[in-house]
Parts: structure tokens; C-alpha cells; sequence
């Protein structure tokens, strides 16, 4: 799929002021700093639609991007951010879960995960959490330009394992990417283009 034009629309913690039209939206969710902005700038081609930084905890709102003027991309704020206080790092933040819980036009999240580290128990977590309000979800490793091919697959396998072990009964669908040299960009967007046709 090519993406021709790509618009920011709206940023927001509230979810029923998220855009009211019917279309299709893909939401990135996952730890700060594990490259979600930056992958929206990559699958749009766009260098600074979506703020990046090198800190983490640099997206804090809902922010919907409208994409061909027929589905959406959302980044959300992420995760598990050490310096946010304690009570806010155990419960993930109220307006994301409202959003997952609520919003109709969600079709699927895009969990993503730092190809070179171990499965973490707030991921876990996160991913179990979709499961239970049945909220379809993807898994995209990223920052997959800083290690070899060889551990990008020992990465994956040790994944699977993990989520074995947390009683899913398989790998969901899986994009490896990296944002600095556009690896996974086809991949991603064929997937959405093939949940989009359903
Ligand atoms: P928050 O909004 O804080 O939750 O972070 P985020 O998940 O949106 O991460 P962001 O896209 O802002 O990227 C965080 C840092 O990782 C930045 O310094 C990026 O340049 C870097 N980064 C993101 N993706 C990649 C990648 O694929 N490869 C490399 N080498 N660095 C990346
Ligand atoms: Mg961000």
C-alpha cells in the first residue's frame, strides 16, 4: 500500500473527544522510548509528523493521524516509565485503558517491543490485558538496525517462548522493523491493507 498524504487531525486524553468518523484506526502501544512516534514517521515517510525524542515519556496524549483519508494511525503515550510515580506505573494510565475499552473503530494494536530486550512483565501484562477485552493485537519488534540477524532471531524465538509460557497458545502475526534504516515498512502496511479489505 502506498501512503499519499498523511494528516495530523487531533490530540487529546479523552476518548469520546477522538475523531468521530467511522474509519478503520491502528493504535501503537508500548514502553516509552520503544520507538512508537518514530515508526509512524517511518510507515507515513514523514521525518516529524509524530514527536520523537531520544527521553522517554515524549508523547503524552492520544494523537490520531489521518492516513489516504481512509484509515487512522494513533500513538499514544507509552508505558512503564520510571519516573512516573508508582501508582500510575502499576495501573496503566485510565485514559489509554478507556481508550482500548471503548473506542469502536479500534481494529488493532500494534504492541511494540524492543527487539533486544527479554520479554518484560509490563508488556506481558499489557498483552494479557488485551486478551481479556478481546482487543486484536499485533506484536512489531523494533530498533531492529542494533542487533544481527542471527540474535534478531534468537530474540523471536525467546518471544514465542515467553508468551507460551503465559498460556497463549501461539505467536500473534509479528513485523520486525526498524525505524533509522525502514525495514518492516511494506510489511506493516500490507497488513493493514489486508485488515483493511476484510
Ligand atoms: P514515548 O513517546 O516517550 O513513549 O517514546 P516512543 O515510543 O514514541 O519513542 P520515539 O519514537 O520517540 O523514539 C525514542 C528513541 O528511540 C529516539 O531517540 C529514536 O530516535 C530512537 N529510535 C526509534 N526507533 C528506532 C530504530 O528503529 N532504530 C534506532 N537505532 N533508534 C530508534
Ligand atoms: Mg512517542
Amino acid at each position: 500500500m502506498k501512503v499519499n498524504t498523511a494528516e495530523f487531525i487531533i490530540s487529546n486524553s479523552d476518548v469520546s473527544k477522538c475523531p468521530l468518523d467511522r474509519l478503520p484506526e491502528y493504535a501503537f502501544i508500548g514502553r516509552s522510548n520503544v520507538g512508537k512516534s518514530s515508526l509512524i514517521n517511518m510507515l507515513t515517510n514523514h521525518k516529524n509528523l509524530a514527536k520523537t525524542s531520544a527521553r522517554p515519556g515524549k508523547t503524552q496524549l492520544i494523537n490520531h493521524f489521518k492516513i489516504n483519508n481512509n484509515w487512522f494511525l494513533v500513538d499514544l503515550p507509552g508505558y512503564g516509565y520510571a519516573r512516573v510515580s508508582k501508582k500510575t506505573k502499576e495501573v496503566f494510565q485510565k485514559f489509554i485503558t478507556d481508550y482500548f475499552e471503548k473506542r469502536e473503530q479500534l481494529v488493532c494494536a500494534f504492541i511494540l517491543i524492543d527487539i533486544r530486550h527479554e520479554a518484560q512483565k509490563i508488556d506481558l501484562e499489557f498483552i494479557n490485558y488485551l486478551g481479556e477485552i478481546e482487543v486484536p493485537f499485533c506484536i512489531i519488534f523494533t530498533k531492529a538496525d542494533k542487533i544481527s540477524r542471527v540474535k534478531i532471531d534468537q530474540s523471536i524465538a525467546s518471544y514465542r517462548k515467553s508468551l507460551l509460557a503465559n498460556n497463549w497458545e501461539e505467536m500473534p502475526p509479528h513485523f520486525v522493523t526498524s525505524s533509522l534504516e525502514a525495514t518492516g515498512r511494506d510489511a506493516v502496511l500490507e497488513y493493514i491493507d489486508s485488515v483493511n479489505q476484510e
